[in-house]
């Protein structure tokens, strides 16, 4: 069975001052999850939203919110994150490599959906543990850009990354977040990618709900032809 395709505009692009009608609008035209960009000017050199935004949005929505934790200290997040109502909980395999077993479980215990995201430069192989393992995160995030910004350069050698992980599990949830639009989604989706992520190509866009389809018609081509 074909691992489902998940467009993911990514709010960090939205206008914040208008983050509820943003996300409405999204939803509206066609996306299935809100991706939440959560940096701690740590992990990354910038700062975005935090606990208390992800639960005013959730007063507005019953969208899917699949959070990303660019912070160094993710297990710190997982009770707020869970009281304020996120739904994924994906955390970087850079700065949990001592304690992602307690992580996983935390995030499950608290009913979300764990899974681990990678920087360019960290080699595949760290997450197969994570895939594998007795109690495993149910999404892989490979960066196809170097985390912190919106609007940067897709960079295509990421996607051996994502072929490698789609030829070794085949129904696994992958992600890619960075540059995708429709000039670089065919790319992603040939390489196995189901869940897309994409913020400056459609909220910069004239008609997103045209992008948001033109993803998820790549996505859908991309398996019916593998
Ligand atoms: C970057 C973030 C991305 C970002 C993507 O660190 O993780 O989610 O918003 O933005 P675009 O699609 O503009 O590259
Ligand atoms: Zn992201």
């Amino acid at each position: 069975m074909a691992v489902e395709p998940k467009i993911a505009p990514s709010m960090l692009s939205s206008d914040f001052a208008n983050l509820a009608s943003e996300a409405e609008r999204m939803i509206q035209l066609g996306a299935d999850w809100l991706h939440m960009d959560i940096m701690d000017g740590h992990f990354v050199p910038n700062l975005t939203i935090g606990t208390p935004v992800i639960e005013s949005l959730r007063k507005h929505t019953k969208a899917y919110l699949d959070c990303h934790l660019m912070v160094t200290n993710p297990l710190d997040y997982v009770e707020p994150l869970a009281k304020a109502g996120a739904s994924g909980f994906t955390f970087h395999v850079e700065v949990t490599k001592e304690y992602w077993q307690q992580l996983v479980n935390q995030i499950k215990t608290k009913g979300m959906r764990p899974g681990v995201a990678l920087k360019p430069g960290t080699p595949i192989e760290e997450v197969y543990p994570l895939v594998e393992g007795e109690n495993p995160v149910e999404m892989v995030l490979v960066m196809t850009v170097e985390p912190g910004f919106g609007g940067q350069k897709f960079m295509p050698e990421t996607m051996d990354k994502v072929r490698t992980l789609r030829k070794k599990y085949p129904t696994l949830d992958i992600e890619v977040d960075g540059g995708l639009g429709p000039s670089t989604i065919d790319l992603a989706a040939s390489a196995g990618a189901n869940c897309i992520v994409a913020g400056s190509s459609v909220f910069g866009a004239k008609e997103p709900g045209e992008v948001i389809s033109i993803l998820r018609k790549s996505v859908a081509d991309a398996q019916l032809n593998s």
